[in-house]
């Protein structure tokens, strides 16, 4: 359990437009900190007015990237109320991640009394229009001021939070994503599978070429083949093939996202065959053109539940849905939504008030 000192601001910022929140423009009036020193552990947790951070220029996370961050948001239910999706996977996902990268942890039950405790710090924060949310962004950085590369003696965990709405310009109408054939985003052994900043830096060349090419988004494929497909930059991906929904196996080059889990699950409930094997690019756009591939969506803490319309690869094309959002995209948004906004009941046990 962490001792948390409150230093709270006398000027509080005036909050954003709702309808023209965006993603992650805004932040609120406070975040958390807490140090870790090597031999002494976890000590001063802290929620202090939202400011810039004192780093020395030789920390390591600024030289090395020693660092992980996790997504996630809070809801306003209709009652006024507030609450969690899955806390217990985020923290069980930066506690994989930091394990790969060597930083340390917060145990799961400090992970969501910080989260919690910031939350409700900043609770007017959390938007009420349809389709806003607050999100949560936990990060970890290796603070020593050293230039030989080691794991670090001193790091802070930090949370900040952000009124958002929709993650993607185009909202819940589909995104076009870009198939990507020349670089690799991950590799058997790498850290495809962590949350930490580089995996996002290195897949930036090729968010690039996507956006001058006219699609939103990269669609990467494994890093050894190049044939199956794997992940999109901001989410997990998942197609619909005669009536079978496949998405990438979790095997260690792809990122275990808590919104890609409770759809599987949900689908699972819903009597939806599911296939988690290895998928190859060549296998999509061949059902594309036998009139098979039904709906494709991406999902994620920031993107939710994106219809995608549009792949290319090769320079071939696949249309998916005449460019509308299919049945099943549709019901997952609606089912995960509901119970993220309180709207309808929560039967999988997946939400925790704040
Ligand atoms: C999230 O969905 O929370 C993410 O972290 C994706 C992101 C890099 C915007």
């Amino acid at each position: 359990m962490l001792d948390i000192r409150y230093e709270l601001t006398q000027n509080k910022k005036e909050k954003p437009d709702e309808s023209a929140l965006g993603f992650g423009k805004y932040y609120t009036d406070h975040m958390f900190i807490v140090d870790h020193t090597e031999g002494q552990g976890w000590h001063d947790a802290r929620i202090v007015p939202y400011q810039p951070l004192a780093l020395d220029p030789a920390a390591m996370v600024l030289h090395y990237a020693m660092e992980s961050f996790e997504g996630m948001k809070a809801y306003r239910l209709p009652d006024g109320s507030v609450q969690l999706f899955r806390p217990d996977r985020n923290a069980e996902r930066m506690q994989n991640t930091n394990h790969r990268m060597c930083l340390p942890s917060l145990s799961t039950e400090d992970f969501i009394q910080a989260v919690k405790a910031l939350v409700k710090t900043d609770e007017d924060w959390v938007p009420h229009q349809e389709g806003t949310s607050l999100y949560i962004r936990p990060f970890v950085i290796a603070t020593e001021p050293h230039l030989g590369v080691r794991p670090s003696a001193t790091h802070q965990f930090i949370i900040i939070c952000s009124p958002v709405g929709a993650y993607y310009s185009t909202g819940i109408n589909p995104v076009k994503i870009f198939v990507e054939d020349e670089y690799t985003r991950a590799c058997p052994g790498g850290t495809g599978f962590t949350k930490c900043g580089g995996n996002y830096a290195a897949s930036l060349i090729s968010q690039v070429k996507a956006h001058d090419l006219g699609y939103e988004q990269t669609l990467w494929l494994d890093g050894v083949e190049h044939k199956y497909v794997e992940e999109v930059g901001s989410m997990n991906c998942f197609f619909k093939i005669d009536g079978t929904v496949y998405t990438a196996p979790c095997v260690g080059t792809v990122l275990p996202g808590v919104t890609r889990m409770s759809c599987i699950e949900l689908l699972k409930k819903w009597g939806i065959p599911v296939s988690e094997e290895r998928l190859p690019v060549a296998d999509v756009m061949k059902a594309s053109k036998e009139g098979k591939l039904e709906e494709v969506f991406g999902t994620g803490t920031a993107a939710v539940i994106s219809p995608v319309g549009e792949l290319r690869y090769e320079g071939d094309v696949a249309y998916i849905n005449d460019g509308k959002i299919g049945e099943i995209t549709h019901k997952l948004y609606d089912t995960l939504t509901g119970i993220q906004w309180g709207k309808i009941p929560d039967d999988m046990g997946w939400t925790v008030k704040v």
